[in-house]
Parts: C-alpha cells; structure tokens; sequence
C-alpha cells in the first residue's frame, strides 16, 4: 500500500469528513484530492520516445505508451474522476456498476462497459472508500477476467480490513490510498471514516 502524504491531502481530508460539509463541499474536496492522488498513482506508467521538430531542431519527446483506463465504482468512484482526466485527459472512463449488499456486506455487480481495444492498457479502479475490500476484490477479480493486467487501485480512505484482503487476494495491484484509517464498525463502516461516500456525493442520505 502506498500511503500518499501530502500537506493538501490532509487538508482535503479533514474537509470531507466533517458532517457539515455538502454535497458541493464533498465534491470539490474529493476532485482536489483525485487529482493530488492521480499523480503519484500515475508516476510509473511506461512511455515511449518519439521524434519531433522544435523550431530550432530535431530531437525526440516522450508520451504515454497506452493511455489508462479509468474505471470508476459507481457510484462513489464517480467522484474521482474528474480529478483524475484534468490531469490525463484522453484516458477512456469504464464504469462498473456496483453495490454493497447492506445485510451480508457482499458485492453485487450490475453494469460493466469497456472498450473493445483495452488489452495491454493500464488499468486505474477508482473507488474512495475500501472497507472490508469486497467490492474491490471483486472488481479486481472482474478486471482480470476481462483481460486487464496492469491494475492499481485508487481510495481515498482505507481500513485495515480491506487494505489486507486486497492485498493477499491481489498481491500485484498497488493500493494507493490518502488515508488509513482504525477500523471499521459493526456495520461495516470505516472509522473515524466520513459516512458513506456514494450518499454524501450525490444528496440521497
Ligand atoms: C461503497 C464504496 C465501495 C464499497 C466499499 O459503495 O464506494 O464501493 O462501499 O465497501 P467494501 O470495501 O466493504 O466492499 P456502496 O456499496 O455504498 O455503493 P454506492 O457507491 O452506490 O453508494
Ligand atoms: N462505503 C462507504 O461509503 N463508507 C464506508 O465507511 C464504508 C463503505
């Protein structure tokens, strides 16, 4: 797991978690930090070289082998997006459609979409909040089935709980995470954590 500190992180942080923010609050502070998160989760994707004509000379730049693609978590991986195509902005977008049964904590996947030309691109799964890690194993589990190799995973906060069964079910897929929080509740939220992500975004507590 990758912990991403940074003064602005923190201060992205604190924001979202404080009850009082709205949904305008909660969604600017999470695009702030998509992009803050975007760049180090990006730092080692592979470019190639190619030539090119300054005004001056010949000589060579460098671009993305493959650009990613982003699959955000719906709902609440929506949030991240924006952040991250301000700073890739020809990455293609999959959504995967997912929920948290709220009995049994178990994942339930309903809606998937992705590009008929995405062997051999880098995948990012956007979800800000990893919890018990079920929704993110599974989509993991789904990415690969669907030919993705080169995988990382983007939260916001992150439990212990869901940091180890990612980790020991996915052990090539990088977590990178803001935050690593104490423990999650019997309900399965993480605390101090900042409630549910995907209601606070779009309104529906
Ligand atoms: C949240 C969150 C993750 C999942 C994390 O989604 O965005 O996808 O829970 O929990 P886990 O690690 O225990 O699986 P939720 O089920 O609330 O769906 P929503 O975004 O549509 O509200
Ligand atoms: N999903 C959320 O949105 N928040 C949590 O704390 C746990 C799962």
């Amino acid at each position: 797991m990758v912990l991403v500190d940074h003064p602005l992180v923190r201060v992205h942080i604190g924001a979202l978690r404080d009850r009082h923010a709205g949904t305008d609050e909660f969604r600017r502070h999470l695009t702030a930090l998509a992009r803050l998160l975007a760049y180090p989760a990006l730092a080692d994707l592979p470019t190639e070289a190619f030539s090119i004509e300054t005004p001056l000379a010949q000589t060579t730049g460098q671009r993305l082998r493959r650009v990613p693609i982003l699959v955000p978590v719906l709902r609440a991986g929506l949030g991240l997006v924006e952040g991250f195509a301000d700073v890739i902005p020809d990455a293609m977008v999959s959504h995967l459609g997912m929920y948290r049964d709220h009995a049994t904590l178990k994942p339930v996947r309903y809606y998937s979409n992705f590009p008929q030309d995405r062997h051999n691109h880098p995948f990012i799964l956007l979800d800000p909040m990893l919890a018990t890690g079920g929704s993110a194993s599974d989509a993991l589990d789904y990415l690969k089935s669907e030919g993705a190799e080169d995988i990382r995973l983007v939260c916001v906060i992150a439990a212990p709980e869901g940091v180890a069964r990612v980790e020991t079910r996915h052990p090539g897929v990088p977590i990178y995470t803001a935050q690593l929080d104490e423990r999650l509740d019997e309900r399965g939220y993480i605390l101090p954590g900042l409630g549910d992500a995907g209601d606070r975004q779009f309104g529906t507590i």
